[in-house]
C-alpha cells in the first residue's frame, strides 16, 4: 500500500500559477520520491487539464478534482461530472470535504450518493470524514465518525476495490487554523476508522489508505506520517507553494 500525499489546493490559482507550481513541484520532487509513495494534486476544475499535463511525465503523480456531481450527464447547471473529470486527466476525486459540508451544505446522505457514484463511474474517491470542534469537546468524535463513515460508505459494494478508495479523516478544527492535532487524537480517530472499514469491507478494510488532513505543514508532517494507520495527507494550506509541499512529499 503505497502512502498518499494530497495537495488540495481549494479555489485557488490561475491555470498559469497552476501549470507553474505543477511543474516546479514535479521537478523538485522527481528524482527523491520515495518507492512507497505517490503524489496527488487537487486544482480547481478550471485547471485540471492544465496540471495533468504539467505531471504527465512525473513517475507517481496523479491529478484529482475537489468534487463532482453524481449524474452522467445533463441539465444541472455549474455542475461537473466524473466523466469530464477524467477526461481531464484526473483519477481521483474528493467528496465529503467539509467546506463542502459545512460551507456549502451538503448532508451526509448526498455525500454518500457522491461516493458510490464515483467509485461506479471510475474515479478513486477520497471520503472526507471528521468532527467540529463542539462536537469533539461534547465527547461526540466517535459518533460523527461512525455517522458520516455509515452513510459514506452506505451504497459502497462490500466487495469494493479497496486501491481505489481512501478515507481521510480532517478534524474540522485543524482545518486551516494551524491548529494540528495531537498524536493520541489522530491515533485514535484512524484506529476508529479503521475499525469501521473492516466492518464493512473485512480483511480489505485494511487495505483502505487513511489520510490525516488539518494543518499539516513541512515541520510537522514527519511525526504525523509515523502514526499508526496514517496512510498519508490531505494538505490544503501548505500546498500552495511547490517548495512547501516538495518538503512535505519528501518528509
Ligand atoms: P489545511 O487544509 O492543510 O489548510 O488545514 C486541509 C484540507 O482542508 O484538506
Amino acid at each position: 500500500m503505497k502512502k498518499l500525499m494530497a495537495a488540495n489546493w481549494k479555489m485557488n490559482k490561475t491555470l498559469a500559477e497552476a501549470g507553474a507550481t505543477a511543474t516546479d513541484l514535479a521537478a523538485r520532487v522527481e528524482q527523491r520520491l520515495a518507492a512507497d509513495r505517490e503524489v496527488l494534486i487537487i486544482p480547481p476544475f478550471t485547471a485540471l487539464a492544465a496540471v495533468a499535463k504539467a505531471v504527465s511525465g512525473a513517475a507517481g503523480f496523479f491529478v484529482g478534482a475537489q468534487d463532482f456531481y453524481p449524474k452522467d450527464k445533463g441539465a444541472f447547471t455549474g455542475e461537473i461530472a466524473p466523466a469530464q473529470i477524467l477526461d481531464c486527466g484526473a483519477v481521483y476525486a474528493l467528496t465529503g470535504h467539509s467546506e463542502r459540508r459545512h460551507v456549502l451544505g451538503e448532508t451526509d446522505a448526498f455525500v454518500g450518493q457522491k461516493t458510490a457514484y464515483g467509485l461506479g463511474s471510475g474515479l478513486k474517491v477520497i471520503l472526507c470524514v471528521g468532527e467540529r470542534i463542539e462536537e469533539r469537546r461534547a465527547g461526540k468524535v466517535e459518533e460523527v465518525l461512525t455517522r458520516q463513515l455509515l452513510a459514506g460508505l452506505a451504497d459502497v459494494p462490500r466487495d469494493q476495490d479497496p486501491e481505489n478508495l481512501v478515507v481521510a479523516y480532517e478534524p474540522v478544527w485543524a482545518i486551516g487554523t494551524g491548529e494540528v492535532a495531537g498524536p493520541a487524537e489522530i491515533v485514535e480517530a484512524h484506529a476508529l476508522v479503521r475499525s469501521r472499514l473492516g466492518r464493512k469491507f473485512g480483511a480489505n478494510g485494511g487495505k483502505i489508505r487513511i489520510l490525516y488532513g488539518g494543518s499539516v505543514k513541512p515541520e510537522n508532517c514527519a511525526e504525523i506520517m509515523s502514526l499508526d494507520n496514517v496512510d498519508g495527507v490531505l494538505v490544503g494550506g501548505a500546498s500552495l507553494s511547490a517548495e512547501s509541499f516538495s518538503a512535505i512529499v519528501t518528509a
